[in-house]
């Protein structure tokens, strides 16, 4: 199930629970924890004083009061003293106790903070690295959409190499997927391309195949495109380009094939589960569901590439996916020059991918 990053106030946040970075009495105090009891109102200081304080590490949880959220889960985070006391210990302790609490109450969508890394100290990198870890173990097992809550600039960065290279690409607006797509270069239309080459080479006509060639490089419908194609495989002499012709067919067969029919296809042909690949598309099974079920679902760009990064497609099937969604892959849009960068270093990680496009203010995969 999804985790999303996202730069807000989490008080403003309308989750099922908010996670408050609390000290061990629970009777509040500055920062996130301030700014929550303001929110909620004294009702909720009331029923923290019957909680009876909170060991570092652990998380109780009460109602949400005047908040949007329905519940507070208040969690003790370590101060750090180096990193060598038990630090990194105590705070996965402080995410999986408080995603264990939200699941017994039922939770579907719950907000963290960067826990201990405001007045405790701990560094905000590392915080980070600790909340992904722990929240994305927990969602390779449960269905939950969480949110880690960025609060003000300097709260969160990405790996300072990281951040220049994807500036140079943005700025150089060069290629991030190699060669860039030209129109109609999508697998089929290059295979068809390939094949033209290949029955010159053999057979005394090519007038019918340069038709075909050139129609479908021109894009026509699918069914004019088989016609051709039909006839075209009709006329053609049973040479070496048979199995060629062979696969134009089963590719041309497939052009009927509806977007979720593809991917479905992909799926099996990858040996996949659709658990594996929602999760790793960091889509919520409920959206996974509608897709399965809707022959003729109509995707959003971001979901096709979600999930083309789930199967780890190349940038030639990617850009088919796409196509076949009615997208295509694009050198000025920061966001495909992103996913490109990522794809083109072999990393098909949505979570690393997602946290690049978040520090670059782009929408993330997955939803
Ligand atoms: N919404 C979201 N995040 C916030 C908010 C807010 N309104 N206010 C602060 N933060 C962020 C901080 O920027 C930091 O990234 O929460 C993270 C944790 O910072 P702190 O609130 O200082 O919490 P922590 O470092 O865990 O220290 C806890 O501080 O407020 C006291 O009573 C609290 O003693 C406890 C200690």
């Amino acid at each position: 199930m999804p985790l999303f990053i996202v730069e807000n106030d989490i008080t403003k946040m309308t989750c099922d629970a908010i996670v408050n970075a609390a000290n061990s009495s629970l009777l509040g105090g500055g920062g996130v924890d301030g700014a929550i009891h303001r929110a909620a109102g004294p009702k909720l200081l009331a029923e923290c004083r019957g909680l009876h304080g909170c060991k570092t590490g652990d998380a109780k949880i009460t109602g949400g009061y005047d908040l949007p959220s329905r519940y507070v889960i208040h969690t003790v985070g370590p101060v750090w003293n180096g990193g060598s006391y038990g630090e990194e210990e105590l705070l996965r302790s402080c995410y999986s106790r408080s995603l264990a609490l939200a699941l017994e109450y039922g939770c579907e969508t719950v907000a963290f903070p960067l826990i201990s890394t405001g007045v405790y100290g701990y560094p905000k990198r590392e915080g980070f690295r600790v909340a992904r870890e722990e929240i994305t173990s927990f969602l390779e097992e449960h269905d939950m959409t969480v949110y880690i809550v960025i609060f003000g600039a300097g709260a969160f960065d990405i790996d300072p190499d990281l951040r220049s290279d994807i500036s140079s690409l943005l700025s150089g607006r060069s290629s991030a997927y190699g060669s860039s797509p030209k129109p109609g270069s999508s697998g089929l239309f290059r295979g068809l391309r390939s094949l033209k080459r290949s029955v010159d080479e053999s057979a005394a006509s090519v007038s019918m195949e340069e038709e075909v060639c050139e129609a479908v490089c021109d894009k026509v419908s699918a069914r004019e495109m088989r016609e051709c194609a039909a006839s075209a495989a009709a006329a053609m002499p049973m040479t070496g380009a048979s199995s060629d012709m062979a696969d134009l067919k089963e590719r041309l067969s497939m052009l009927d094939e509806s977007f979720s029919q593809m991917l479905l296809r992909k799926i099996d042909e990858l040996g996949m589960t659709d658990v594996e690949c929602y999760k790793k598309a960091n889509l919520d099974r409920k959206h996974f569901s509608k897709i399965r079920s809707d022959r003729n679902y109509r995707p959003k760009k971001m979901t096709v590439l979600a999930l083309g990064v789930a199967m780890k497609l190349p940038k030639s099937e990617l850009t088919e996916l796409l196509m076949k969604a009615g997208y295509a892959l694009s050198d000025s849009d920061p966001t495909d020059v992103i996913i490109g960068y990522f794809i083109s270093k072999g990393n098909y990680n949505v979570y690393d991918i997602n946290e690049a496009l978040f520090a670059f203010d782009r929408p993330m995969l997955g939803a």
